[in-house]
């Protein structure tokens, strides 16, 4: 995924914050083992889905946090229950390593300077893995109907019995990003190496995100071998350049779909995205359900050139220069929306995890959000920002100069300077918000060199003596908040009791909030019910994003497996839920 952080996973930070960063509370473990035992045995007598009968429980209406029971599927068939116990059997286990790991050694790295599909060559390499995962997933590719989507997008669909029922959407990316030449030493193992030390799979892709596109392979190819016959339709869409921004890949299957299916028309679809962590002594799951936005801004000062010898006093560096020490100066305010998850998560933390703060608690009780920008300052969001970074900006809009280009030669005036300012968007503010206040911004500066300003104003040309204000084309709103419901039979829900299913009650869903985008920014007019999560938690490492998008990325077998064990679970607790 487009390098993102559920909830302060920084398991790297080597300062100890307070609280929320996540704290491996070692007790958690056998509590988890225990139950994920004792749920095991379980299975195996057969449950009945606990959700069908159980609306209007008291304990459903009282608690903001509402926790599902974990939900099986009733079982149907003596194969199905048989699987459940070979994905957990050691030689599941060694031909599963196998396959993720021969995966892991064909480079599908994505680059940013890639040329249409055609004519680069480099997006080539993902033949060989389409090649892979036919020779990998045979059943998948006699059974089901496979067809290729601009060229190397890669669309499964496995047609259910019951045209009635809305689709279910798996999803995953087939790319990964580049390991640059300069820390190949630095890796353990060789990046593309796939290499199993007895408790990790090591490589480029081993967790953002192959992992997850084998364990839905693996899951439905586990279906087929048991005779699973879905009443709904089940649908795998692998785009295959979703860490370049994914419009070739997922821009195209997505209008494929919605062009096949219609608007709203899918059940949910599960992609990449948050997964497991430890906080205030509790074990949560955190799927994502919503999404900061994204807009890059360009500010070009043009200003009039000549010798260096006689110079103005000022040069479009100089003002370039004014324009981000007064940007650095302001920070977006620090706020919860009403509709933001952080007060679902703070609500879960209250309930359940057993050191959450009193503070916060209190806090909580009181909390309303501010409307506006200028409304007073939101306490909660205040005192939670309080633990770092990574958790202030799951409530505040970001802002990173990151882009500066300006000057050809050093006896010459600089003509035009151009600055880049990433942002992600707050859930409560617009890219309208970030337009709107750089603008106010420059106004001031503009008018002091006496240079006409553009912003955002649709002009293309640069005039000269101008500042303009471009916004990129890869500017988003805030996703669609995903319904978080679990009072009626939902898709969280499903998600949810399926969650506390493979890895037991100890573990809490609330839920998850990104703060960078994943190939499902495609798929809005699809579905509400998007959830970006990672079901694999191997409760020795703590959760954590296994060193994405640098050396070292690895993933644990456990988890891998426990992946397995959560799809094929929420595939038949889908399959027979009644939704809406
Ligand atoms: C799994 O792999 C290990 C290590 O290679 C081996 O010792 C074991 O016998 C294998 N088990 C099965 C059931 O294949
Ligand atoms: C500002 O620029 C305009 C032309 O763009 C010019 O006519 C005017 O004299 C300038 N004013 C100052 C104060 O430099």
């Amino acid at each position: 995924m487009e390098k993102t952080l559920p909830l302060a996973v920084e398991h790297n930070t080597p300062k100890a914050q307070p609280y929320l960063l996540l704290r491996r509370v070692l007790t958690v473990v056998p509590l988890v083992a225990l139950i994920f035992y004792v749920n095991w045995t379980h299975f195996n007598t057969a449950i009945k889905p606990t959700f069908t009968n159980n609306g209007g429980q008291h304990e459903t209406s009282k608690s903001p946090c509402h926790q599902p029971a974990p939900l099986f599927p009733a079982t149907d068939n003596d194969a199905l229950n048989l699987m459940w116990e070979h994905v957990a059997s050691e030689s599941f286990r060694n031909a599963s390593i196998v396959r993720h790991s021969g995966a892991i050694k064909i480079d599908t790295s994505s680059y940013d300077d890639l040329g249409p599909i055609g004519e680069d060559k480099r997006w080539e390499a993902i033949k060989p893995f389409h090649d892979y995962l036919a020779d990998t997933f045979p059943r998948i590719h006699e059974d089901l109907k496979v067809e290729k989507v601009n060229t190397y997008g890669l669309l499964y669909t496995w047609q259910g019995s019951d045209e009635k029922l809305k689709p279910l959407v798996l999803m995953a990316h087939q790319d990964v990003v580049p390991v640059p030449a300069s820390t190949v030493d630095a890796w353990t193992h060789p990046p593309f190496s796939g290499h199993y030390d007895g408790r990790y799979i090591w490589g480029r892709g081993s967790s953002d995100c192959k992992n997850q596109l084998i364990a839905e392979m693996e899951t439905l190819e586990l279906l087929l071998a048991a005779d699973f016959k879905p009443k709904r339709t089940i649908i795998m869409s692998f785009g295959f350049d979703e860490e370049i921004s994914g419009r070739q890949g997922a821009g195209h299957l997505s209008k494929f779909l919605i062009d096949r299916y219609g608007e709203d028309s899918i059940a949910a679809i599960v992609d990449e995205g948050a997964g497991f962590s430890e906080q205030w002594g509790q074990v949560f799951a955190l799927p994502g359900v919503a999404e900061k936005g994204y807009t890059d801004v360009s500010i070009i000062v043009r200003y009039p050139g000549g010798h260096s010898s006689i110079p103005t006093d000022h040069t479009s560096i100089g003002i370039a220069s004014e324009i981000i020490s007064k940007i650095e100066s302001v920070r977006y305010p620090t706020y919860i929306a009403d509709e933001s998850p952080m007060l679902g998560l703070m609500q879960c933390g209250a309930e359940h995890a057993p050191t959450f703060p009193k503070r916060l608690k209190k806090l909580l009780g009181k909390h309303s959000a501010p409307k506006t920008c200028k409304a007073k300052p939101d306490e909660l969001a205040l005192e939670l920002a309080k633990s770092g970074g990574a958790v202030r900006y799951l409530m505040q809009t970001s802002q990173a100069v990151d882009v500066i280009t300006g000057g050809v030669k050093v006896n010459a005036l600089p003509e035009r300077t151009q600055v880049t300012v990433n942002h992600r968007i707050n859930i409560g503010d617009t890219p309208e918000t970030v337009h709107h206040h750089l603008t106010k911004l420059v106004k001031p500066i503009a008018e002091k060199y006496n240079l006409t300003l553009h912003a955002f104003d649709g002009k293309t040309k640069e005039a000269p003596l101008s500042i303009s204000l471009f916004a990129s084309a890869t500017t988003l709103k805030v996703a669609p908040i995903t319904p978080t419901d679990t009072k009626d039979v939902t898709p969280y829900s499903i998600l949810a009791g399926t969650t506390r299913a493979v890895y037991g009650e100890g573990v809490v869903v609330a839920p998850g909030m990104m703060t960078g985008n994943t190939d499902t920014r495609y798929y809005w007019p699809i579905t509400k019910h998007i959830f970006r999560y990672g079901p694999g938690y191997d409760p020795a490492d703590g959760g954590g994003l296994g060193n994405i998008h640098t050396v070292d990325e690895k993933i644990s077998v456990v988890n891998h497996i426990g992946m397995v064990k959560w799809f094929t679970l929420f595939l038949r607790n889908m399959d027979v839920a009644e939704l809406e």
